[in-house]
């Protein structure tokens, strides 16, 4: 997870801009994240409690990437976020890192808090365990001396209900769970009704609320190291991806090219990995598709009233990180095949640089059939196979592990796929009594009632700039001249032109769908190029109006928005989420209604899942997928991958097809 490096690498501010950047958008190198340490840690305001909540690369806007060619001098910014754990003051500092100086440093003024950092996990685990009330009430509940110092303390995100004793305070919620042994599962035993509201500045109990009835700790071992797991069934054959030749990606630095994609891989501490300039190759021009591409923000809130659970609204991006939280991928286990792995540099929160290794996979799959035709007339027979680039990372908060795998197809089909793994959110169930704000999942244990939402930030670039979003359904046409069977029906387009109209929901009903073209442009039919958003069965925020959290994330009320590009603008619930009350991010933006009509425009994509718990979802629940993909839809002037070899090894090979006619596999 977060590691510290003892000794950041300390080369000449003078060498920065020469180490290795070759391009604006490259990530920040240890170096750099070096001189931004020393130059932030070197100045008059810098106080020892200090932490860094953010160190993050000023992406230049997107005029100056457009603008950059190879050879280019390069100017580099960062922008670092501070946390003062003695007073709480929060502060920003820009950094200028081509002239080695502080650019601003200054005080925010927010109602939100920075991210949980890895201080307050420590922390929290000694606060807890030293107040005399959460020990009694744990106690209450069975919690012996000997079992305190193995309670497992998780700091969860406070949210902001308005009680007036939490204003301005930096807090989190703590929720308590006995084990038996350091290894041992805490979610299979949570320890129900008592929840600690602990202030993380004065290092202290606010407020501890412990229910007067004292539910018994669920005590059925829930575990999965490998000495608890049953014996391995006997029957799973070796299964070898073998690429003799190698992968067919090249990549250069931070730069991919694969089959006719081109694109940048980047990664920020907040959303991950980000895919920059993704490009598709058409007759031998590389034609810009998406600017900028990432989950900017995830919410999960959970749908149960009691002490424990009702204030549950983990802002998973926003209050932890998600390229904070990364996992080092390992060959074999989390993706087969040749690998290429993106190693990312990062920083403490002392702002020491250290490299996160195996970050970014990226590998290649098989996808079954691309495309095949057989005729009968002539005997001619052509079948393709798909394959698709897969750019993935891991990250896990807490209980629940997410992966987020954006896939590159040969048709030109972009696709993004988060699955959702881990340990559920779990609540002690009095003996004998029904679970009602969820699924029972084993003995005396339920599983609340949750949702889970991410937010895609698509910022566009199709065919070039100014981009329009159009929407479309299909129409039953009314008996008549025109309809003398009753068999037409109409597709319907309408213009999104300002932010205001383009706040909308999917409708399965009348395949609502969405396109985003550019109008400046013809294809081959004389219309305007074009993607399609191609949405999946989402929920929304099914919370009631005027709740906190409808306030506080209100793009998940919503499967899309539609936004003039603004560089300010890049968390859907504000910049600071943790804490705040709402009313900033999305649905505020969308205020100023601007044009979005042929503009710089970005799309919000908000998807998920509504998770009803069941015991299949114990002890770690098999992956739950959501996502969306995005589709040339009068794009290309036909199908690009008529092109594909014939001969590809997997249709030829000895163990995939048969001597029998017609049996070739796809
Ligand atoms: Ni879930």
């Amino acid at each position: 997870m977060l590691r510290r490096n003892a000794k950041p690498p300390e080369p000449p501010m003078d060498t920065l801009a020469a180490t290795a950047i070759r391009h604006p958008l490259d990530p920040l190198t240890e170096a750099e994240i070096a001189a931004v340490q020393r130059l932030v840690t070197g100045h008059a305001g810098f106080r020892d409690t200090m932490r860094f909540t953010l160190l993050e690369l000023v992406e230049p806007a997107k005029a100056a990437v457009l603008a950059f060619r190879p050879g280019q001098g390069i100017t580099r910014s960062a922008r670092v976020v501070l946390l003062d754990t003695q007073s709480g003051a929060i502060l920003e500092v820009l950094l200028d890192l081509t002239g080695g100086r502080v650019e601003a440093w200054r005080q925010v003024e927010t109602e939100g808090q920075p991210p949980i950092i890895l201080d307050d996990f420590m922390k929290l685990d000694r606060i807890v365990k030293a107040d005399p009330r959460w020990v009694a009430a744990v106690k209450r509940r069975g919690i012996t001396d000997a079992d305190l110092p193995l309670v497992q303390v998780d700091p969860f995100s406070a949210g902001n209900f308005g009680f007036p004793e939490e204003k301005g305070q930096r807090l989190v919620r703590a929720v308590s769970y006995w084990r038996e042994s350091p290894r041992d599962n805490g979610y299979a035993h949570p320890i129900e009704g008592v929840v600690a509201v602990v202030d993380l500045v004065h290092e202290r109990i606010l407020t501890l609320v412990d229910d007067p009835v004292a539910i018994p700790i669920p005590r059925t071992k829930r575990n999965y190291d490998p000495d608890s797991l049953p014996p391995p069934r006997t029957d799973v054959k070796p299964l070898s991806i073998v690429q003799p030749e190698g992968p067919s990606f090249t990549v250069d630095g931070w730069d991919v090219s694969w089959q006719n994609w081109r694109f940048r891989v980047g990664f920020t501490p907040r959303e991950g990995l980000v895919l920059h300039r993704l490009s598709f190759v058409d007759q031998g021009v590389a034609r810009p598709i998406i600017h900028r591409a990432s989950i900017a923000e995830m919410v999960v809130p959970y749908a149960d009233p009691t002490t424990n659970h009702f204030w549950k609204n983990a802002f998973d991006a926003g209050e932890y990180g998600l390229g904070k939280l990364v996992n080092a991928l390992q060959l074999g286990c989390d993706c087969l095949g040749t690998i290429h792995y993106f190693n990312v540099p990062a920083a403490d929160d002392h702002g020491a640089p250290f490299v996160m290794e195996n970050a970014i996979c990226m590998h290649e799959e098989d996808y079954g059939t691309l495309w095949k035709h057989y005729e009968f007339r002539n005997d001619v027979r052509e079948v393709r196979r798909s394959r698709r680039l897969v750019i993935s990372f891991f990250a896990t908060v807490g209980n629940y592990d997410y992966g987020f795998y954006w896939y590159l197809y040969q048709d030109g089909t972009i696709q993004l796929e988060a699955k959702l793994t881990g340990i559920i959110q779990t609540a002690a169930v009095m003996p004998g009594e029904p679970y009602p704000w969820g699924g029972m999942i084993g003995e005396g244990l339920g599983g609340p009632t949750h949702q889970h939402f991410f937010c895609a930030r698509l910022h566009m670039s199709l065919d070039g700039e100014g981009n329009t979003v159009s929407e479309h359904e299909f129409v039953p046409r009314p008996w008549g001249k025109d309809n003398p069977y009753g068999n037409v029906f109409d597709t319907t387009s309408r213009v999104l032109a300002r932010e205001r109209d383009a706040a909308r929901e999917a409708d399965g009903r009348t395949g609502r769908y969405w396109k985003i073209s550019n109008p400046n442009k013809k294809n081959v039919v004389g219309a305007a190029p074009a993607y399609k958003l191609a949405v999946t069965a989402s929920p929304l925020l099914l919370a009631q109006e005027g709740s906190a959290i409808r306030t506080r994330a209100a793009f998940a009320t919503k499967h899309l928005w539609v936004t003039a590009a603004d560089p300010a603008e890049r968390f859907p619930a504000g910049d600071f989420p943790n804490q705040h009350p709402g009313g900033e991010g999305i649905a505020a933006w969308i205020e100023a209604n601007r044009p979005i009509e042929n503009a710089d425009i970005v799309l919000w994509h908000n998807f998920g899942h509504t998770h009803v718990c069941k015991p299949e979802d114990m002890p770690i629940m098999p992956v739950e997928y959501a996502g969306f993909m995005l589709k040339p839809s009068g794009f290309l002037s036909a199908n690009p991958a008529m092109d594909l070899p014939r001969d590809t090894e997997a249709s030829t090979s000895a163990s995939c097809c048969t001597p029998a006619p017609n049996s070739c596999c796809e």
